[in-house]
């Protein structure tokens, strides 16, 4: 179901980019659009020094890159989402301006059948659907970091999505992205997420509790399970602000110790340690790792 020629992205942080970015190289016209210019400048940054770097490895030819860039547009209009067929929001892991862009969206996009779809980790999509008029056309659609190097996606019908919705939404994954599909239920963190977190918790308690190094932590999960990175490293790269917001979605939806960010993390992101995007995290990406 070829159906969606034209989307939309909201938010051009790590995920919004890298999702704008696979799009655009399969051929779809994308907008994308940020909160202020200097957002939308980096945005566009981050996806134009992708692209390049898949023309220096060569994966992509200059003009595919070229071409993917043609059809991007980087704005700060939200009205620029009005004829778009799929939107998809990767804004801040935050339930109030999540909702917010939902409402927004639902008044500006003209199609009654087009599709307004969330990356969010852990936020209920059933309760995003309801701060629109078309709850029936509202998924989640979590996509994982790099974007454009993992391979899933995970599609999120919620109670009240209707099943064409979740039928169109998983064929512009799988037959447009390239990407495989899992479902998963309307429950906080999906089937990864709800795997992932606790085993990223317990290793910043093991090192909060002194038990062995970050590196040492790292290398133990890299070398002896041949994980492509440690949890820590991992951690920095999801970013910590968002680990923390996706624990604390997690905690409130299950109640269950496992899902509580530890202090260390609370602090972390209190002094604005957020991982590689900040420059500090468990590592010091300041030298340009
Ligand atoms: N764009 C395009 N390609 C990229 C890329 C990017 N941003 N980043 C890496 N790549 C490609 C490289 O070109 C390289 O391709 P090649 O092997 O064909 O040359 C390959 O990926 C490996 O990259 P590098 O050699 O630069 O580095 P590494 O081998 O260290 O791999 C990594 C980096 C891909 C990040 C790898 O360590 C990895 O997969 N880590 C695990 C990441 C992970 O678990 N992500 C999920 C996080 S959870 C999530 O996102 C959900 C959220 O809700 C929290």
């Amino acid at each position: 179901m070829g159906d969606i020629t034209r989307i939309g992205v909201i938010g051009a942080g790590l995920m919004g980019s890298g999702i704008a970015e696979v799009t655009a190289k399969a051929g779809i016209d994308v907008v994308v659009v940020e909160a202020d210019a200097t957002a939308a400048d980096a945005g566009r940054t981050r996806i134009e020094k992708s692209l390049r770097r898949g023309v220096d490895k060569g994966k992509l030819s200059a003009e595919d890159a070229d071409a993917a860039l043609a059809r991007l547009t980087v704005t700060t209009e939200l009205d620029a989402c009005a004829d778009r067929e799929l939107v998809i929001e990767a804004v801040a892991e935050n339930e109030a301006v999540k909702l917010d862009v939902f409402g927004r969206l639902d008044s500006i996009v003209r199609d009654p059948d087009a599709i307004l779809a969330s990356n969010t980790s852990s936020l209920p999509i059933a309760r995003l659907a309801m701060a629109t008029r078309r709850p029936d056309r509202v998924v989640g659609l979590h996509f994982f970091n790099p974007v454009p190097v993992q391979k899933l996606v995970e599609v999120i019908p919620s109670l009240v999505t209707a099943d064409d919705t979740t039928a169109r939404a998983t064929a512009f994954a799988t037959d447009v992205l390239g990407k495989t599909v899992v479902r998963a239920a309307d429950r906080a963190g999906f089937v990864v997420n709800a795997l992932l977190i606790p085993y990223l918790l317990s290793a910043i308690r093991m090192l909060e509790a002194g038990h062995a190094s970050a590196e040492d932590i790292d290398n133990g999960m890299v070398l002896g399970c041949a994980h492509p990175m440690g949890p820590l490293r991992l951690a920095d790269l999801v970013g910590l602000d968002t680990t923390k917001a996706v624990a604390d979605s997690m905690y409130e939806e299950y109640k269950e110790p496992l899902y509580a960010a530890p202090p260390l993390l609370l602090r972390m992101v209190d002094a604005g340690h957020y991982g590689r995007k900040s420059g500090r995290g468990f590592y010091d990406y300041t030298r340009g790792e």
